[in-house]
């Protein structure tokens, strides 16, 4: 039987329409975009059959303002299953993105000119909903040690103004996860300083099989009384238009903080239905295909980071999760835009540059590349990448 990651199930022509936020639809005829997280692949069919099953009845009412209660349960009970959480649905928010659900904890979690800690380099997600709700960043350079976040001065980084941390487990663009003595070190921190965290398991779903992942909830639930959790289903399903994820808690009084600043209650905010419906597939239906994608992304994470790294003047790192890769091209001696911008203008290839723009100035000097697609155009992104490495070495005489 022909695999459902097989290059052949990749509708090009459709991805060209409908696959923007820098990839197909948006970068120029015959260039490839490894660029955002958001598979080439379709969703599996489980999701497209509940959508479509719904749409039958041509009923598209309001849903209630803390979304179906089935989404909840099911939510709670895959996040159970998969990540030993144990999640009252009834403290679980259904909300349009995961991105959202971070402008949200950072609303409730930060009065105006409050700081929050924020990694360096990490998505720009944390970055920017802390300054939405008035906060101030404090940049936190997480460097690398033994191929783990080194934490042993982030204490250092906190004021008397601190009121915040955030976490990105799996972490993005690093793929690195976080060992017991890492979350209990930040928990501890939280503790002592009474600073909330906001936990984002979006990635966490993305964990090559033979990695262990651990939420900050396996510290128990009772230390877990200052974290504000989201997670999406945009990475491990591919539905990132449908614009789905969800904020939870074990802390009914911050729960009741987060309903408030999502602004379902006055309905304009929340999830459409027709996204609930999507989302409830993935949960109850559709974690087998998560893991098949797991199997097909292994290879691919392989086949890449033993080619990158043969490449001359670049080493990437082997992410334990996530399906990025995050490239040294400090070599160059370049900006890592004037590097991802050349690759665009000479061999057709789109990448996510490093920098203050996406990740923070730790990322200057570095890329990231998305793998989640074929073998095939992985091969031919990757031939390019190497063609341009070729032609900038002889360009700028490097040897
Ligand atoms: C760490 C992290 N958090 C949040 C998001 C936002 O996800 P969504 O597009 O589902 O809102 C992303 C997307 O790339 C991400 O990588």
């Amino acid at each position: 039987m022909a695999s459902l990651f097989d290059g052949s199930n990749i509708k090009l022509d459709v991805l060209k329409k409908r696959a923007f936020n820098y990839r197909w639809a948006e970068v120029p005829e015959g260039a490839i975009p490894l660029t955002a997280a958001d598979p080439d692949y379709p969703a599996a069919p489980e999701i497209q059959e509940a959508m479509m099953d719904y749409v039958k009845d041509g009923c598209f009412s309001y849903t209630p303002k803390l979304g179906y209660p089935e989404f909840a349960e099911s939510i709670s009970r895959g996040l159970k299953a998969r990540k030993g959480e144990d999640i009252d649905p009834e403290l679980i928010l259904p909300i349009d993105s995961a991105a959202r659900g971070m402008y949200i904890i950072a609303e409730t979690g930060l009065r105006p000119g409050d700081e929050m800690i924020v990694f360096d380099p990490v998505d720009f997600l944390f970055r920017e909903s802390c300054l939405a709700a008035g906060g101030k960043v404090v940049l936190f350079p997480a460097v690398l040690k033994d191929g783990h976040i080194d934490l042993s001065e982030l204490e250092s980084y906190i004021t008397p103004r601190t009121k915040m941390i955030g976490l990105c487990n799996p972490h993005n663009p690093y793929g690195v996860l976080y060992r017991p003595e890492d979350l209990e070190h930040i928990m501890a921190l939280c503790e002592k300083y009474d600073l909330y965290i906001m936990n984002d398991e979006i990635w966490s779903d993305i964990v090559f099989p033979e990695e262990k992942y651990l939420s900050i909830y396996s510290l128990g639930n009772e230390r877990c009384k200052r974290v504000m959790s989201v997670f999406g289903f945009s990475k491990s399903f591919g539905i990132a238009g449908l614009r789905v994820g969800c904020v939870y808690t074990t802390n009914p009084e911050l729960f009741e903080g987060i309903v408030e600043n999502s602004d379902v209650m006055s309905t304009a905010g929340g999830v459409a239905s027709i996204s609930q419906i999507a989302g409830m597939a993935c949960m109850d239906k559709c974690y087998y295909w998560v893991d098949e994608f797991l199997v097909h992304l292994k290879k691919n994470r392989d086949y890449a980071v033993d080619r990158l790294n043969q490449m001359p003047l670049i080493k990437a790192y082997r992410p334990h999760a996530t399906y990025l890769l995050y490239v040294d091209v400090r070599a160059f001696g370049m900006k890592s835009v004037e590097f991802t911008d050349y690759m665009q203008e000479k061999v057709k290839l789109a990448l996510v540059s490093g920098g203050e723009k996406f990740f923070g100035p730790g990322s200057e000097g570095y890329i990231r590349i998305c793998f989640a697609t074929s073998h095939e155009i992985l091969e031919e992104g990757l031939n390019r990448l190497e063609k341009g490495i070729h032609m900038l070495i002889e360009e700028k005489n490097l040897v």
